[in-house]
């Protein structure tokens, strides 16, 4: 296991998972414009079969699955807990959603599912692993896609400086703080933006350029690449596999 893979780990923790789902996950800002972006990249073809890789708990298949009633898909991840909460959220839709247990550190994830995919979409997961790796799945992933088929990243990318860094880091404790605030806790600006850039998990984050991911993207051989939405550090990315 190499250091980047060992860091990683935290993300099998009950408690990191439970901070993410509970704190985070639904209060990164603009969640509902990024699911909007993502469904109308996705509405072009109507596609029937999804994988959502790293789901956590699987808000993203759980959202294409409503969207998308005729649908069935695949929710993979490396995390017991965050695999525990996927397979609760996900029940409601019955043989519709599988949950999957695999690592995406190693190509091996691949024996796990069962494509082709008309859309393999993805929620601030795939920056957990190094740069080889990310470019590596991409083209794995296009490997498993069907003609035409389309990749939605929904990602945490790296800033161009330190700078831009501190402008991402203000605007998400300055959003933290107002949605704590607002369900009436007591906790400073201050803190927030402590907690928020001592996180545990914030080791794990590999973030790259948006603009270098879309030329892995090119470069493995997807088309219509592009970035479709962009926050500081968030960013929702793609592309398509040639007809
Ligand atoms: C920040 S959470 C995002 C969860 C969900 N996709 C969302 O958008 O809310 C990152 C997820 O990636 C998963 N993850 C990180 N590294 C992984 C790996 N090597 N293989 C599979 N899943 C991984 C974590 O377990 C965690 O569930």
């Amino acid at each position: 296991m190499n250091e980047a893979s060992n860091i990683n780990e935290v993300w099998k923790q009950a408690k990191v998972a439970a901070a993410f789902l509970n704190e985070r996950s639904l209060s990164i800002p603009d969640r509902p414009r990024q699911l909007d972006v993502l469904l109308r990249v996705l509405r072009r073809d109507s596609p029937g079969r999804f994988l959502d890789l790293g789901c956590g708990d699987g808000l993203l298949l759980a959202t294409v699955l409503e969207a998308f009633p005729s649908s069935t898909g695949e929710a993979l991840d490396f995390s017991p807990p965050m695999l525990e909460q996927a397979r609760h959220r996900l029940s409601t839709f019955g043989a519709r959603a599988r949950v999957v247990e695999a690592d995406l550190q190693s190509p091996d994830w691949r024996n796990s599912v069962s494509g082709p995919y008309d859309a393999v979409v993805s929620g601030f997961a795939i920056h957990h692993l190094t740069d080889g790796r990310k470019r590596a799945l991409y083209a794995e992933i296009l490997e498993l896609l069907t003609p035409g088929g389309a990749f939605v990243n929904c990602e945490h990318v790296s800033s161009p400086s330190a700078g831009i860094e501190k402008l991402f880091d203000d605007a998400m404790a300055d959003h933290l703080w107002q949605r704590r605030t607002q369900r009436g806790e007591t906790v400073t600006r201050d803190q927030v933006l402590h907690e928020f850039l001592t996180r545990p998990d914030r080791a794990a984050n590999i973030c790259a350029p948006v603009e270098a991911q879309c030329q892995w993207l090119r470069d493995v051989g997807y088309r219509e690449v592009d970035c479709f939405w962009k926050y500081f550090e968030l960013a929702i990315f793609g592309g398509r596999k040639t007809n």
